[in-house]
């Protein structure tokens, strides 16, 4: 397996090319299936992740192609990917897959609305908290649709197709707002949604459905309206930058100090996350197609925070926030509220001396005046980000194994930052 091998001290100083939004690719292909024709997303992440979903995508009949990897001047890489689905092949989704990842259960709304059976496996236990699939469920039943839980799996079918209808979610949930979404799209009559998901993601989504012929109106704020159309047609659709990819970036600067242009990408994607690290001592302004991170000299100042849904500070930040606390000149509390059991970083952070203490949902982190490099252990995909920033700060050697959650999320991290000047390199095997 992989490993990833930093030597800590460097600043980051250069140009960083963003890429398009691992979370708004997915559900992007999957409202592929929706229709017969060809959906184009450009501006397509190069992650293990895409490519699971790929091969998930072709078991239920979708055809792809890839249109090169061009790269650009400013070191970035365009991939513009075709997703065909004439017919639905195939309507199961089998465990050995949908375990791997586990926003493959939300084809069962594609599956459900075009061919009007959906057998989808339960995506099973998952390392940052039980994640549930009811309110997936939930919405669906609303639209109409009959579920039964089987052996593991979902099993949705409806006699006619499903049909408009209003409801609230208890909970706001991106992965039950794209559901609700796509199969809304295809019901009979109007749908409206309350509490739905603000992320950007799902604006991307609610996009991509609208330039495929639906009729959506609201995505982006709780409330959502959707107008049932009987068939939806093919579109060229570009995935958003990745807010999350971006902040990580912005993180690993206000760490290591220093100057970097954080390129293709866009500060009104992650506003409270950038307002926080300005807080932080951090200098953050907006450039040219992209945001500008500098920080010199100045200590790092603690600041709290608490996880929130969208426009709040994004979960996905919330372990790489931590590793750029365990250096404040201070003590910091950080809150989740997202997930249940997302401190799994903690311990690693630990091992390569950093001072926290857990207590139910929050962390209390006492920065320290420095961290040494060791060998530690990627838990999740946002906690491997973490250990990296944090590896580049510590003196001496720090080894990230078990690297495939990073490859999951983040497309050649390594080359990136080692562009800015980190000693940073994979090792194979
Ligand atoms: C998506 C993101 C993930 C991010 C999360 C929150 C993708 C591929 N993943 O995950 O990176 O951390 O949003 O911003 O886009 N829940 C239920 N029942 C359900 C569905 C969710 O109780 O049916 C709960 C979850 O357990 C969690 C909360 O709702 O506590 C929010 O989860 P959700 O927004 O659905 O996360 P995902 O869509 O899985």
């Amino acid at each position: 397996m992989d490993r990833i091998k930093i030597t800590g001290g460097n600043k980051l100083n250069g140009i960083i090319p963003i890429s398009g939004a691992k979370n708004a690719a997915l559900p992007l292909m999957i409202a592929s299936l929706l229709t017969n024709e060809t959906l184009t997303l450009e501006n397509m992440p190069h992650l293990a992740d895409v490519e699971l979903l790929t091969r998930i995508l072709g078991n239920h009949g979708a055809d792809y192609s890839v249109n090169g990897r061009r790269e650009h001047q400013n070191g970035s890489y365009e991939r513009t990917v075709h997703f065909t689905t004439k017919n639905i092949v195939d309507t199961t989704a089998p465990y050995e897959l949908v375990a791997k990842m586990r926003a493959s259960f939300w084809v069962i709304a594609p599956l459900l609305a075009r061919a009007g059976e959906a057998i989808v496996s339960l995506p099973g236990g998952c390392s940052i908290g039980t994640r549930p699939v009811d309110l997936m469920l939930d919405s669906l039943t609303a639209l109409g649709a009959n579920i039964e839980i089987e052996n593991g799996y979902a099993r949705a079918t409806t006699k006619g197709g499903l049909t408009g209808a209003e409801f609230t979610f208890p909970k706001v949930s991106v992965g039950a707002t794209h559901v609700a979404l796509m199969a809304a799209s295809l019901a009979k009559g109007d749908t409206i949604i309350h509490n739905a998901a603000c992320e950007p993601e799902v604006v991307n989504l609610a996009d991509c459905l609208n330039a495929m012929g639906a009729k959506i109106e609201g995505a982006g704020t709780p409330t959502i309206r959707i107008q049932g159309v009987t068939s939806l047609n093919g579109a060229r659709v570009r995935v958003i930058p990745d807010r999350i990819e971006t902040g990580t970036y912005a993180m690993a600067v206000a760490m290591t100090g220093g100057d970097v242009v954080l390129q293709n990408t866009r500060s009104d994607l992650l506003t409270s996350a950038l307002d926080v690290l300005r807080q932080t001592g951090a200098e953050i302004t907006d450039v040219e197609n992209g945001i500008r991170v500098v920080r010199n000299g100045h200590g790092i100042a603690p600041v709290d925070i608490t996880t929130d849904p969208f426009p709040g500070f994004p979960t996905d930040l919330q372990a790489q926030f931590m590793g750029l606390m365990t250096k404040a000149k201070g003590t910091s509390h950080i809150t989740e509220t997202i997930f249940e059991n997302r401190f799994m970083h903690v311990q690693e952070l630990a091992r390569l001396g950093a001072k926290i203490s857990l207590s139910g949902q929050t962390a209390t982190v006492e920065g320290v005046e420095r961290l040494k490099g060791a060998p530690v252990m990627a838990t999740d995909l946002r906690a491997s980000a973490t250990l990296v920033i944090a590896g580049l700060v510590a003196e001496g050697e720090t080894t990230v194994n078990r690297v495939y959650h990073l490859d999951r999320g983040f497309e050649r991290l390594e080359e990136k930052l080692s562009n800015c000047g980190a000693e940073i390199s994979r090792i194979s095997g």
